[in-house]
């Protein structure tokens, strides 16, 4: 584990509009304590951002953005860059893997985006995974290795204390199968040494590495019992804020709330 702090993630993906969004903000905010061992990150849609970033009590929770567009200004029609968001958010998911396969983003876009994100202030969660068929042909560390070469190919070493990995296995995301305990310590342990190659071990023990891919409030403690995992990115359960609530608090040590 890199850090005495976890760190949780809810990736509301396109879902919940501002109204909803204001509702959700308000109900977590009266479910969840401050903990000196917890950091709550919320990653509504980018609607929804500017409201909440009012609303929001930045000790209890901080906000992410669940993409952006690489330059800072121009003539990019329909897109949000970093230098627009700085101030707004303290995190950027970026690669998710419904950005990769979906709207075809490339190692090259993530990468630009991860220089964005820091040139502007905005911390990065770069996401990484195989799909299916890459974990059936045994390529999972070769995907790890690739995705993370080409996320993270501009960055120096005293930017990388500023990222966060997320390995998020593609057929975990929103199917209810779990990765295996054993899964998951296998690719975090293939992250922190591809990433000690690259920048050493300091850096690779320091990094925050989380895990994403269906958890539930059932299965949220088991993953953050791991050593060698930081914290979780849970998409379809943080859409509850009870849930949400729940997995929050099995990320704080003492379970006293
Ligand atoms: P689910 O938790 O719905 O599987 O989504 C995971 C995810 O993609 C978070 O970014």
């Amino acid at each position: 584990m890199a850090l005495d702090k976890k760190l949780i993630v809810g990736n509301w993906k396109m879902n919940l509009d501002t109204h909803e969004a204001s509702l959700y903000l308000h109900k977590l905010a009266g479910l969840v304590k401050v903990r000196r061992d917890v950091e709550v990150v919320l990653a509504p849609t980018i609607l929804s951002l500017q409201s909440l970033s009012l609303q929001v009590e930045r000790r209890q929770f901080k906000l992410a953005v669940q993409n952006l567009y690489w330059r800072d200004s121009g003539p990019f029609t329909g897109e949000v860059s970093a230098t627009q968001l700085r101030g707004v958010v303290d995190y950027a998911i970026i690669g998710h893997s419904e950005r990769r396969h979906i709207f075809h983003e490339t190692d090259k876009d993530v990468r630009n985006k991860v220089q964005a994100a820091l040139r502007n202030g905005i911390k990065p969660i770069l996401c990484i995974g195989e799909t299916a068929s890459e974990r059936t042909y045994g390529e999972t560390k070769d995907v790890i290795h690739d995705q993370l070469i080409g996320g993270l190919a501009n960055t120096t070493s005293e930017e990388l204390s500023d990222i966060t990995i997320a390995y998020e296995p593609v057929w975990a995301i929103g199917t209810g199968k779990n990765a295996s305990p054993t899964d998951v310590t296998d690719a975090v342990l293939a992250i922190r040494s591809q990433v000690k190659h690259l920048y050493g071990a300091t850096a690779a023990k320091a990094m925050r590495v989380l895990y994403g891919g269906s958890v539930t409030a059932d299965s949220a403690g088991g993953y953050l019992s791991l050593d060698s995992v930081d914290g979780l990115l849970v998409g379809g359960a943080s859409l509850d804020a009870y849930m949400f609530s729940e997995i929050i608090k099995k990320a704080h040590k003492g379970s006293d709330s």
